[in-house]
């Protein structure tokens, strides 16, 4: 009989997560209900966001408990189909994967994908969840004016090198905050004017000073921390700040976030501060998924994937992601 290899939660992580606060068991294939999917799967992806759902600290959606199977984004064939809306063979992408090589999945949240249109995995990536959130969180959150500096961090990796690419297509000044030279290297052909070590610059708000003369109009926060901080003390006359995600934070989930205090600055400069989420802009994902799907058909939107094999590698994928040594969209091939 074929099993089921699956990821459990061992323990929630105390400080960086570790891949042994993981454990692998060996299930059997699940049967699907009615209503429901059975799945193989192709890909798996990681994503910072699974770094709040195993913290018993309070997060915008319900976490999982020591014990639970993890979850997350993934590509996989249909195997056998309880709904009359999939095949057999489908290729579908859904945020309800297990990290397991056989998954059950509610047919409600399946995409059905088209391999003649693009590599199935940039669903989960360039035209996916991290491409929408570069779009929302730039075109519609922070909303900038043609020619303004448009500061983004993690900028190599999957939400940053999307937003970097929108902001050279529209006609912003893109400047990357990302952690190593390679990394700015590679931000730069994708057109970002300039880019910033933040792992070697001594002095961060003055590197940020230098690459960005005429201040900063736009933040897209990737990261929180020292990065933030450094681009706070650059903002602009009604700057606009989008708190995306707090990446920086994955070793301190259950200590306070220390900084420094900005009020003085966002009171001078009048500026807008924004907390961003995905979820929110739900009812209008066809319309940003086209364009994204229109600028990478016209090779106007490029990706770079980071891809490790086996589902024995998802732990590792997960924690080298968080720990910035991925280059590009983290993801597991199956
Ligand atoms: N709010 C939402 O709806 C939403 C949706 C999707 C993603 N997000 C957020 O967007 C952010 C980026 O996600 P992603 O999937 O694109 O991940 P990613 O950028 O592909 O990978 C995470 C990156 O974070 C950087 N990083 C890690 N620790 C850091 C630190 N201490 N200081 C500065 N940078 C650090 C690393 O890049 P470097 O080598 O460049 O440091 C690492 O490669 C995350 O915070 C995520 O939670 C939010």
């Amino acid at each position: 009989m074929k099993t089921n290899p699956s990821w459990f939660l061992r323990r929630f992580p105390s400080g960086m997560p570790r891949p042994d606060d993981f454990v692998l068991e060996q299930g059997r294939i699940p049967n699907p209900g009615p209503g429901e999917l059975l799945v193989k799967s192709l890909w798996l992806s990681v994503d910072p966001y699974m770094r709040g759902r195993i913290s018993p600290a309070k997060n915008y959606a319900a976490g999982l408990k020591v014990g639970d199977l993890m979850l997350g984004g993934g590509v996989g064939e249909v195997l056998r189909s309880e709904d009359p809306g999939f095949r057999t063979g489908d290729i579908v992408q859904s945020d309800c994967f297990g990290w397991q090589t056989h998954t059950v999945i509610p047919a409600k949240t399946a995409i059905i994908l088209d391999p003649e249109q693009a590599p199935v995995q940039t669903s989960l990536g360039c035209l996916g969840m991290p491409g929408l959130t570069a779009y929302f969180a730039l075109l519609r959150t922070a909303r900038p004016k043609l020619g303004e500096t448009v500061l983004i961090s993690a900028a190599s990796g999957a939400v940053g090198q999307i937003a970097g690419q929108i902001a050279r297509i529209k006609g912003y000044d893109p400047v990357a905050i990302a952690g190593t030279d390679e990394k700015i290297a590679w931000c730069k052909e994708l057109g970002y004017r300039t880019g910033i070590n933040h792992r070697t610059a001594s002095d961060l708000a003055a590197a940020v000073a230098e690459s960005c003369p005429n201040g900063v109009d736009v933040f897209i926060d990737n990261t929180a921390g020292p990065v933030h901080d450094a681009a706070m003390s650059n903002l602009n006359v009604f700057g606009r700040v989008v708190v995306v995600g707090t990446v920086a934070l994955a070793d301190r989930f259950d200590r306070p976030d220390i900084g420094l205090r900005h009020l003085r600055r966002i009171l001078i400069q009048r500026a807008r501060i924004e907390g961003f989420l995905l979820d929110d802009f739900a009812s209008e994902n066809a319309i940003a998924k086209a364009e994204l799907s229109e600028w990478y058909k016209r090779g106007l939107l490029q990706t770079r994937e980071d891809i490790l094999d086996g589902i024995e590698s998802v732990p590792s994928a997960f924690v080298r992601m968080l720990k910035g040594e991925n280059f590009g969209k983290q993801l597991v091939r199956l």
